[in-house]
Parts: structure tokens; sequence; C-alpha cells
């Protein structure tokens, strides 16, 4: 099942985001819990959704031989970025519905920063919960309810980029319902900040501006930045501290 709202925006950005992410390879540290949680194996099956421009699907094609990825997206120009930077791979299927992939198939989902667009989050978790085989682990990160992200991303980033920006984030009573309604034999949920780190406050604001695709100079997204997040300042680096949501649910 496909649960498209509107693919548009990430069409759209795609390119800034891209630029953002292949400059700063180092900055994110958001993906470390799903890699860890999802303990991955080398012949495991993986359906990533929301696999965008591809910073999760490059550390999952490493880790997996004699497996299968599939990485799905509902706006095919992420896809394009993501194969360019991933290679051409046997066992990496690009997919933009995933009623593509069989029931009962694989051994771990996992998505990372694509969970605030999803209009139907119970079905859509049913239905990641329905590609696995019994036993098998579906991984959700995400940005958190109630934090200094949610309001930077309310009253700055919705009115200064072209396609705006309004969703709400999920919170732990959101994920922990998500696992009942969608069957889960476990959940576990943990929130905290992840540092994204860079060398200098251009960075920071370069950044920001590109992933986001911001219509105003970086310096202005440093000073949005510096106001709404916890900067930590340590060996001459500055970490931007990230509110992140992520449960693990078991079939
Ligand atoms: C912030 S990006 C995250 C991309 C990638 N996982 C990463 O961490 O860089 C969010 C992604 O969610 C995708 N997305 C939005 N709505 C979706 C939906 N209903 N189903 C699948 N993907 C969706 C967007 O197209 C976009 O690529």
């Amino acid at each position: 099942m496909q649960t498209a709202l509107d693919d548009s925006r990430f069409n759209i950005i795609a390119q800034s985001y891209e630029y953002a992410i292949a400059t700063y390879p180092d900055a994110r540290k958001d993906g470390d819990w799903l890699i860890s949680s999802m303990e991955i194996k080398e012949d495991d099956t993986i359906l990533e959704i929301s696999a965008g421009t591809g910073f999760l699907t490059e550390k999952i094609i490493k880790n997996i031989k004699s497996g299968f990825l599939y990485a799905q997206d509902i706006a095919p120009r992420t896809l394009e970025l993501n194969q360019k930077k991933c290679g051409v791979h046997s066992n990496l299927k690009y997919i933009t519905d995933i009623d593509a992939v069989k029931d009962n198939s694989c051994d771990k989902s996992v998505t990372l920063g694509g969970w605030h667009h999803m209009e139907d989050q119970i079905s859509i978790t049913r239905s990641a919960m329905s590609k696995l085989k019994k036993g098998g682990t579906f991984c959700v990160g995400d940005f958190s309810d109630n934090s200094s992200i949610q309001r930077y991303f309310d009253e700055v980033v919705d009115d200064i980029t072209s396609t705006g920006h309004q969703a709400l984030f999920p919170s732990k009573s959101r994920m922990i319902n998500l696992g009942r309604f969608a069957e889960a034999s476990n959940t576990e949920v943990e929130e905290f900040d992840v540092p994204f780190d860079f060398k200098n406050e251009d960075e920071v604001g370069e950044f920001f501006q590109k992933v986001f695709a911001l219509d105003q100079p970086h310096e202005e997204t440093y000073k949005d930045i510096e106001k709404y997040f916890d900067l930590q300042h340590s060996e001459g680096m500055i970490s931007v501290m990230v509110p992140y949501i992520y449960a693990r649910y078991t079939k």
C-alpha cells in the first residue's frame, strides 16, 4: 500500500537536500540507533521506507551480501539520486510502492526521517509489519514531537521554503499506540537528542539552509538554528542537538 499524500516537496528539494548530505557526510548521526538496533545480517532481506537520496541505503547495502534491499520512496527524483550515490547492485531494487514487496518476506524494515510525512501512520505501520516474517523487526526514526525542531519547522521553515512544511512529528505515546494497532509483539521506544556536528557557524548555516531548501542566506539560517536549538561547543566543533524519537517493533 502506498500512503502518498504529496510527493512534490522532495522531488523539488532533492538536489538541494543531497548537496547538504554530500557536502557534510559526517554531520549526521541520526542513522546510528537504527543501524545498531537492526542488527543486520549479511543474508537479510530488508525494506527501507522513505529511503530518499540514500543516506541510510548506503549504510545498509554495505552490510548485506547475499541478502536483498528494497529502497522505497514516493518521490522518484530522490531514488534517482539514491542510485547515483549507491551504484547499481543486483541485490538492491528501487520501488515507489511498498506493495511491490511480498507479505511475510522481509527480515527487517526501517525508515528514517519520513514518518511525519505519512498521512495514515496506522496503515503504513500495519503495511510495513505485514512485509515482515514472524519475529522480524521494523525500526523507525524521526524528529520528536513537542520539541525545538517541531517549533523550528512550524515557525520558520514552513514560511521560507517554496513547498512549505507542515507535519506532526511522532510522540512516545503515538509510537506505542502504533505498535498496538499493528499488533507488534514487542515495542521499544527511545527519545534523545542526536548531535549534528560541524566545524563552524558557516557550515551549520549552509547545511540547514540546503537540507531544507530555505529561501534565505545561510548566515540567517545559522541565527535561526542558534535561536531554536541547543548548541554544544567542544574541541573546536559545534554540535546542533536535534531531538529524535526511535521505535523498534517486533512482529
Ligand atoms: C527527510 S527525507 C528522509 C530521506 C532519507 N531517509 C534520509 O534520511 O535522508 C523524507 C523522505 O520521505 C519521503 N516520503 C514522504 N512521504 C512519503 C510516503 N508517503 N511514503 C514514502 N516516502 C515518503 C520523501 O519523498 C523523502 O524522500
